[in-house]
């Protein structure tokens, strides 16, 4: 081994430790805003396009720490609502709590009263915590508008409904009697169609999914359970026209940290490296499960899935292993390179064979992916998904990606180094003719100002900027999943 040899390794080294981002930039992007707001959006660079008409909410943890006692994990913070609701070239912003029960008493007591499953614990120790398995329904994953309701969803309990104008809550919601008290609607739906196509999880020794289907008045279609060997951890899923897709990841359970009060629930999974990642395939008739196994990999999200013949194509971020931080440490203390980064996989299921190839599509660090409505469990050409500004390594996302699957193009629209982008979410124009004839919309927290914007992109023509750039005044803490719909809820 020679020592230009070295040297070049060395400044490959050197090179790849040059960040794109300040690490105090990133952080301030967790602290918590407790304030809610409603204004008409006046700063703006660029022009709102005149025909994007409709309501973009999102939904995500607003509150980092309660009276100044810190949560453990974003996951474990209260669901905070924000709406941009656009009407002839104007946008209007409000942001508002989901008021859950947990939210209100906390606010009430001034501390934590509750545990978090991505580990916040009660102040006092193990002690004050042991034997205390409650659950607050913290409503901070998702927010859909569906059979003319608002829905705040968290993927262990029941959806939270809100007035779509002044996001005031109303309270839990069934579903006009589709769910039973204590019953889950998970946080990452899907749409087809004229269909909502929902699961709940109820994890154990074998788990049990629940599959919804639901009309646009949000009249149930069909509702089916089945039971799969062993513990699942489940957060997405992925549809074709015949199947609801998930990933049993090789992860087991050891409940005992929690319940003793040493750690979350969500702290106790383990991944396992020798065993397969199970692909479960769920006949959308409510017909028999099947299950192919394939490589270990841990999966949150899926990006879309569709159907060739008697191949089934499910395209997911794929994580080597469980991307969890340390679980004493602070999340903001995090070592991006001790932690693996999400790739885009594209995995070929032959139905007929029980068996799965896979293939790495995107090796650049990626999550949050979205596509043409339209496209949702089909064949498709157009994919965007939040991703690192530098090409490889572990990284916050600051940048969008468009993958063009026919070409295998790649366009990039990157924020750093001072931004840092959510999940972007594609709105069609209205009478589009092509895929990727609409915009992204997303919220990019901008550190230079401690403020966060509303970024409009055109997705035909990613790298050429924002059409608009919407400065709010304060800053939304860094979201999950967000939605579109085309009634405008503003003033
Ligand atoms: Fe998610």
């Amino acid at each position: 081994m020679g020592i230009a040899y070295l040297k070049n390794r060395i400044m490959e080294t050197q090179q790849r430790k040059k960040l794109s981002y300040d690490r105090k930039d990133w952080q301030r992007g967790y602290e918590s805003q407790p304030q809610e707001f409603e204004y008409w959006i006046d700063e703006i660079e660029g022009k709102i396009p005149a025909d994007l008409e409709g309501t973009f909410f999102k939904n995500g943890p607003g509150l980092l720490d309660i009276n100044g006692s810190s949560i453990h994990h974003p996951f474990d913070g209260d669901g905070m609502i924000s709406s941009v609701a656009f009407s002839k070239g104007r946008a209007y912003f409000r942001n508002k709590f989901v008021k859950t029960a947990g939210y209100l008493e906390e606010k009430k007591a001034g501390k934590i009263l509750y545990r978090g499953v991505f580990g916040t614990q009660k102040k006092g120790g193990w002690l004050a915590n042991i034997f205390d398995v409650k659950i607050k329904n913290i409503a901070n994953t998702h927010v859909i508008y569906w059979g003319g309701k608002l829905l705040a969803l968290w993927e262990a309990a029941e959806p939270h409904r809100l007035d779509p104008y002044t996001l005031e809550t109303i309270g839990l919601d069934y579903l006009d009697g589709i769910l039973q008290p204590g019953e889950a609607f998970s946080a990452h739906p899907r749409v087809d169609g004229d269909r909502l196509v929902n699961f709940a999880v109820k994890p154990g020794p074998s788990t049990t999914i629940t599959i919804y289907e639901l009309d646009r008045a949000g009249k149930l279609i069909t509702k089916h359970a089945h039971s799969i060997p062993g513990f699942a951890f489940l957060h997405d899923m992925a549809i074709t026209p015949n199947y609801c897709i998930f990933f049993q990841n090789p992860v087991s359970f050891n409940p005992l940290p929690f319940v003793l009060g040493w750690r979350g629930a969500g702290q106790c999974l383990e991944f396992n490296p020798k065993e397969k990642t199970k692909v479960i395939l769920i006949p959308r008739n409510g017909g028999k499960v099947q299950i192919v196994e394939t490589e270990p990999c841990f999966v949150f999200h899926h990006a879309n899935a569709f159907e060739v013949e008697d191949k089934v194509f499910v395209d997911s971020i794929c994580y080597s292993s469980f991307p969890s931080p340390d679980a004493e440490g602070d999340f903001r203390e995090i070592d991006f390179d001790s932690i693996p980064a999400g790739e885009l996989w594209r995995l070929e299921v032959n139905l007929t064979a029980k068996t799965v190839d896979h293939e790495v599509i995107e090796s650049r660090c990626c999550e949050f992916p979205t596509l043409h409505p339209n496209k949702v469990g089909k064949a498709y050409r157009y994919l965007y998904i939040g991703t690192a500004h530098q090409p490889s390594g572990n990284a916050p996302l600051q940048a969008v990606l468009k993958i063009d699957f026919e070409t295998g193009k790649r366009e990039i629209w990157s924020a750093a180094p001072r931004g840092f982008a959510g999940e972007p979410v594609f709105v069609p124009r209205r009478n589009a003719v092509s895929e990727d004839d609409g915009w992204l919309l997303l919220l990019v927290y901008d550190a230079g100002y401690h403020r966060s914007d509303v970024v409009i992109l055109d997705a035909k023509n990613l790298s050429f900027g924002p059409v608009a750039r919407l400065h709010l005044k304060h800053h939304v803490p860094y979201g999950l999943h967000g939605s579109f719909c085309e009634e405008y809820f503003g003033p």
